[in-house]
């Protein structure tokens, strides 16, 4: 399956990404970046050092540097001043490249099989957006869009019901429900479910195997921005692991927009795809031997 990686890396994308580029029905055709979670030069530069370490040369291109319509908002209480908690990582084999994401998108949605490459996105949907506007029949040619954002059910973790890949670019993501694409979204209902605790950063470590020992290390770095918590939520590698095993997500159709205001999910015209459930044991034994491989 061939996939972009559309990221703010960002401590849970770095394993989402290590994941993906392990795995070998996954074909990353290229990681695009964007602003969200730290700004647009170090996310640009962390999806480089990513997959420096796992060792698998993937091209990325650098994407929207600002949401659409609002002042950016990073997250560096929790992925801290590099966005990856401070976690060692090599630097990238190479520089980003010329083009930018959109281009890169059409590019490369032009030069394979309508209905062949699918989208993952771990972050705002700022650059999706772009790409409607700017090339909409080419944005057609997606398989199927998978997204980590929004909270239906369960309160919001930036504000009483918004999710920050949402609420740092609501228009985005309301221009992205409404165009109609085959879309799976991944809320917080579900990632809250697949947590990380300290046992499981211990199996990440005796693997051995390095990118399994750097999941541990992001994971343990999203811990210290927390005072006590016994696990961690895994959102964004809910995304690579839904299009592996969908099997292990329970997915419900809803009916939703989204408040530009808040950057909540609310009720709505637009029918989605949305993952509400998941069978955590079995996606942490997935992702651990993902990452092991
Ligand atoms: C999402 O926000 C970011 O901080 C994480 O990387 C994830 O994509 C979770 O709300
Ligand atoms: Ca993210």
């Amino acid at each position: 399956m061939t996939i972009i990686i559309d990221t703010d890396p960002g401590i849970d994308d770095a394993i989402a990404i290590l994941y993906a580029l392990q795995h070998p029905r996954l074909e990353v055709a290229a990681l695009t970046t964007v602003a969200g979670n730290i700004g647009l030069s170090v996310t640009t530069r962390n999806a480089g050092r990513i997959c420096a370490l796992a060792r698998v040369p993937t091209s990325v291109y650098a994407g929207a540097a600002a949401p659409l319509g609002k002042e950016p908002r990073p997250e560096t209480g929790i992925h801290g001043n590099d966005g990856l908690g401070g976690v060692e990582f090599p630097e990238p084999e190479a520089a980003p490249a010329s083009a930018d994401a959109v281009a890169a998108m059409v590019a490369l949605l032009e030069a394979h099989p309508p209905q062949t490459v699918d989208l993952h996105c771990l972050g705002p949907l700022t650059n999706l957006a772009l790409l409607l506007e700017r090339a909409p029949e080419v944005a057609r040619r997606i398989r199927r869009v998978i997204a980590m954002g929004g909270a239906v059910d369960e309160p919001g973790n930036v504000g009483p019901k918004a999710e920050f890949n949402i609420a740092h670019d609501p228009h985005a993501a309301a221009a992205v429900l409404a165009a109609g694409l085959p879309l799976t979204l991944i809320p917080l209902d579900a990632t809250r479910q697949l947590r990380a605790d300290a046992a499981y950063i211990a199996d990440l470590r005796a693997t051995g195997q390095s990118p399994a020992i750097a999941a541990a290390a992001l994971i343990e770095a999203y811990f210290a921005a927390t005072n006590g918590a016994e696990s961690r939520p895994l959102h964004d590698p809910c995304v690579p692991l839904l299009a592996e095993h969908p099997e292990l997500f329970r997915i419900e159709e809803r009916s939703l927009d989204v408040e530009l205001d808040t950057g909540a999910l609310v009720p709505g015209p637009h029918r989605l795809n949305v993952a509400m459930g998941l069978d955590a044991d079995a996606l942490r034994t997935a992702l651990l031997e993902g990452l092991a491989r």
